[in-house]
This record gives C-alpha cells, structure tokens and sequence, in this order.
C-alpha cells in the first residue's frame, strides 16, 4: 500500500488530553469509559487478536501480575477488534489448556473490551493502516485518576510488551506526581531523583552556592535527591 493511502485523518489523543470517552461490551459487562473509572489510574492497552501467540503471552502475563497492578490503584482493561464470543472462547482456551513458563490455569479477570466495528480501536489511534488495517497495533495508554492521558506506548505486532516497564512507568508517573519529582533514566523506585530546576536560571544556579539538604546538583541544571523506596511505596494522597 502507498504511504499517502495511509495517512488518511485520524484524531488520536496524545498525552495531556483527556482520555475520549466511549461505552463498550466487554467480557465483565458493560464499561463507560474512563467514567467507570474515575479515581483510579487505568492501562487501557490494546493487542492484535485472540487466538494469536505474542498476545496470549501478553494477556497471560497481564493476569498474572494483575494484582500489582491492583496495588498501584491501576485498572487494566484489554482490547481488540474481536467480538465478545471470540473473547470469551480465547480466554477459556487460556485458562484451561494454556501453559507457558510457570503460568497455567491463568484466569483474566480485567475487562477484555469487544470492538468489532473498531469505534474505540480508531479513536484511540489504534488501528494503524501502515502496520495493519484489520488489527490493532499494540498500543498502551496510560489513563490518570482524573481522567488524563499521562503515556502512550505503541509497539508493533510482533514485538510482546515488556510489563517490568508498564509497572515502572506507572511507579515513575505516580512518584512524580506525590512528590514533584522527575525520574531520570532507566531509574527504579528506591533510586535518586531529579528535583526539577527552578523556574529561572538565576534561582537554579543559587541552588548549586546554598543547596538544600540531601540534594547534589551535577550542575545548576541537574539536581538529584533521596527517595526511599518507602517513600515510594507509601506516597502522599494526592487530592
Ligand atoms: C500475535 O499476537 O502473535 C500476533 C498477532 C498478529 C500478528 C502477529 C502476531
């Protein structure tokens, strides 16, 4: 296909945007979406198909780690453009027959979303023609408790999610807001953190002469801090 014939207008939220809401079928019921949600932070993340090996290793792993998923106030809820009885019969092949590494009797529990007239797939940029035009790309939205998109990941189809990193960017995105902090690169809860600079140079580069307590500044631009990991894991509520 020519590029031209796949860049036909789509509106796709990016991050800052509030989340597009819709109403869908899922394999837990009825969802309003973000709505149902309010609250909480959500990964709304989508894959290929049912019945299709990268995903089932996907959806297996999601519902292992599920309830550190739970712990962090994250809903997940899947995706893909199959309808609810391909859900159903997909899941039920996973729980009972499926075995890979040390999962088995795996049993999804988060809401499976049916989308086979791709309303919600197109809304949210899913469905990218150049990838594919009948399935969904393996994208991951990041949904904040007020109803925010906070990050988008996308992969292609044939590359499975790493969900050590789902976790970490979630932990990255939450510590950030309890502490107004950023996180610096491949950075883990426990290790330092980055004290955002001060609005201006002048009141940054003060910070390097009297620095405060527990910061080290590498210089006027770059100051790095403590964060236990019991900080981490015990953040202020966030009103
Ligand atoms: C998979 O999940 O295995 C898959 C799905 C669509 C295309 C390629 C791989």
């Amino acid at each position: 296909m020519e590029q031209s014939q796949h860049t036909e207008m789509m509106s796709v939220p990016r991050i800052g945007d509030k989340a597009p809401e819709f109403k869908a079928i899922t394999t837990q019921g009825a969802i309003n979406f973000p709505g149902d949600y309010t609250g909480k932070w959500i990964i709304l993340f989508s894959h290929p198909a049912d019945f299709t090996p990268v995903c089932t290793s996907e959806f297996m792993t999601f519902a292992k780690r599920e309830p550190e998923f739970t712990a962090l106030n994250c809903q997940l809820v899947g995706l893909s453009i199959d309808g609810l009885y391909s859900h159903i019969a997909w899941l039920r092949t996973i729980k009972d027959k499926i075995e890979f590494k040390d999962m088995k009797n795996i049993e999804v529990t988060f809401p499976l979303i049916e989308d086979i007239t791709m309303e919600v797939a197109k809304k949210y940029g899913m469905i990218q023609p150049g990838e594919s035009s009948t399935k969904a790309v393996r994208g991951v939205f990041y949904i904040d408790p007020k109803g925010m998109v906070r990050a988008i990941i996308y992969y292609p189809l044939s590359t499975g999610r790493n969900f050590d990193e789902l976790k970490r960017a979630l932990i990255a995105m939450q510590t950030a807001d309890a502490y107004a902090v950023a996180t610096p690169a491949d950075w883990q809860p426990g290790d330092d953190v980055i004290v955002p600079p001060a609005g201006s140079c002048g009141v940054a580069k003060d910070r390097m002469e009297n620095k405060e307590e527990g910061v080290t500044c590498y210089d006027w631009f770059f100051c790095t801090k403590k964060l236990s990991l019991e900080q981490v894991n015990n953040p202020p509520k966030i009103k």
